[in-house]
């Protein structure tokens, strides 16, 4: 296979959740360039909308779909349809998630149950509605959006880290269990990404938590990462299409972390 080849998606249907914005939206707009048709799915309808249209001026395949992650009967429908209508789903990327920053005293049952809901159980659902699509197909490839927090411990987001050490799990038990169908299972861990999403999280907190010693730092955060800079939404979509690709043909179960060096320093 010509390197070229690696990155030609041409022919492939690919499933993006909280495509909208954000890392998402960037994974949608690389896997479009490389040319695949992408589902763009959203509870947010109209930017999800906005974000196909804009692919698909720019030349690509793209259509929108709205899709809670968070409720199963929508997922399991809205997946069968894109199975039934396109024959076929060989990559789906779980990206949806939420992060309110909250301190651990503050979190209450309802807040936890939402976190996990959408960052744990909403792509255990679109994994096991995919599954029977990509056996179908023959082969697929299944890329989970972790988190630094996955790893590293960050003050106010224990439902968050919780959540993300989740998938981590998830990714490596369902890499071991899908291999036999053809199905590669990996996860990309982000550090910090400018995306709007964290902007408006760290400018939540910044204003609502009052303990001192958890205060969103930026300058501190950035002298901590060794590549200095913010991380792009695009930083994470290239990671995530190198896993997507035959180029990562024989790597399952495994976390690329995506940070600028942060966990190192
Ligand atoms: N931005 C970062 O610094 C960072 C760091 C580490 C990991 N991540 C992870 O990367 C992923 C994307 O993060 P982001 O910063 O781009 O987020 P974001 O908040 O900017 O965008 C998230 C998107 O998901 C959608 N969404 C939220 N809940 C949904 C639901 N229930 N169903 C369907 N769509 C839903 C939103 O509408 C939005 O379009 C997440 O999994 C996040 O945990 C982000």
């Amino acid at each position: 296979m010509k390197l070229t080849d690696f990155l030609n998606f041409s022919g492939k249907i690919a499933v993006v959740t909280g495509a909208a914005m954000g890392i998402g939206q960037a994974i949608a707009i690389r896997l479009a360039e490389a040319g695949a048709h992408v589902i763009v799915t959203d509870y947010n309808e109209p930017a999800a909308q906005e974000t196909a249209a804009s692919i698909y001026e720019s030349g690509g395949n793209a259509e929108a779909q709205y899709m809670d992650v968070s409720n199963a009967e929508t997922v399991k429908s809205v997946i069968e349809r894109i199975g039934y209508e396109h024959k076929r789903i060989d990559i789906l990327v779980n990206n949806a998630a939420i992060y309110p920053m909250q301190p651990f005293l503050s979190i209450d049952d309802e807040l936890w149950r939402k976190t996990l809901e959408v960052n744990v159980m909403g792509v255990a659902r679109c994994i096991r509605a995919t599954v029977p699509q990509m056996v179908k197909a023959g082969s697929g490839t299944i890329i989970n959006l972790a988190s630094i927090n996955s790893y590293h411990p960050q003050r106010n987001l224990v439902h968050y880290d919780t959540s993300k050490g989740g998938v981590i799990m998830m990714t490596k038990t369902l890499a071991l269990e899908l291999s036999a169908s053809n199905i590669r299972v990996n996860a990309v861990a982000p550090g910090g990404i400018q995306t709007p999403g964290a902007m408006a999280a760290a400018q939540a907190a910044m204003s609502s938590i009052e303990d001192s010693g958890s205060r969103i730092n930026k300058q501190a955060f950035m002298e901590r990462i060794p590549i200095r800079r913010m991380g792009q939404p695009d930083d994470i979509a290239r990671a995530v299409l190198f896993l997507a690709s035959p180029m990562a043909d024989y790597i399952t179960g495994e976390v690329l972390i995506v940070d600028g060096g942060f966990l190192l320093s």
